[in-house]
């Protein structure tokens, strides 16, 4: 373990505190809540699955805390810093520098290689040796040999394999995952879902990943169940089965 991670653990600030977090959107006739009251802490080194069904408010939440949005009323602390109250701008500098992001649908871009799509963020984010980093996070997602592909010239898994790099090449404190195995074959979903649970190991990394795949859900330390806008939590969190 280095020493970076070593300090991620020790540290007892939660790596995230909600209070009382509301959402809601206007529509054309009426105010729709999406979220009502959410309060929660996870601690550094976690990893927790937010699970409820279609509709229930869970994409909503993680967006509001990786500071994607920003909520109606409440506050989200991410790292120390309350991000809920930050600017656009302000939001963006503190997600490159500390949240990693995983989407269901990839959202790699069409014309970059494997190689420049984890490079990107590397370059905005003005980290030496932005290929070198790519070149190693690719290798250890298995795709050494595959760095020069566009996403068009990947399988589904390989996609999303690439886009797990460029999640942890920043060497974030956070990692999000929305459905990360949503789009692919069960077998497939499982070698994404493994690799996506040993990076977060090995990087010491906070997880808190949405799923609907109960066997992945049961694999983080704490499960959070999300009912029309309401988190309820079991009393039992078990160990993770790993
Ligand atoms: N910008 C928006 N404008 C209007 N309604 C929205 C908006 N964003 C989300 N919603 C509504 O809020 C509810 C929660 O949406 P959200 O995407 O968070 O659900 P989810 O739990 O992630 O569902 P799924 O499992 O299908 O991905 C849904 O009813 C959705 O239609
Ligand atoms: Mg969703």
């Amino acid at each position: 373990m280095n020493q970076m991670t070593d300090l991620r653990k020790t540290d007892n600030r939660p790596m995230l505190r909600v209070s009382d977090l509301t959402h809601r959107v206007s529509l054309e006739t009426d105010t729709l809540t999406i979220l009502q009251g959410v309060s929660l802490e996870i601690n550094r080194g976690e990893s927790v699955a937010i699970v409820g069904r279609s509709g229930s408010g869970k994409t909503t939440l993680l967006g509001l805390l990786a500071g994607l949005d920003t909520p109606s009323e409440g506050t989200v602390e991410l790292d120390g810093s309350v991000i809920s109250t930050l600017s656009e701008d302000e939001r963006a500098k503190l997600r490159a520098r500390r949240v990693g992001f995983v989407f269901q649908s990839f959202q790699l871009l069409p014309a970059l290689s494997a190689l420049e799509n984890v490079m990107l963020p590397l370059e905005l984010a003005g980290m030496e040796s932005p290929q070198q980093r790519a070149r190693e996070l690719l290798e250890r997602v298995g795709l050494g040999e595959r760095l020069n592909h566009t996403p068009r010239q990947l399988s589904g898994g390989e996609q999303q394999r690439v886009a797990i790099a460029r999640a942890f090449a920043s060497d974030p404190v956070v990692m999000f995952a929305d459905e990360p195995t949503g789009n692919l074959d069960n077998r497939t979903g499982q070698a994404v879902s493994d690799l996506l649970m040993e990076l977060n190991r090995e990087q010491g990394t906070t997880l808190v990943m949405v799923t609907h795949d109960e066997h992945l859900a049961a694999r983080c330390g704490r499960q959070l169940h999300i009912e029309a806008g309401l988190l309820t939590e079991p009393e039992t969190a078990g160990e993770p089965e790993i």
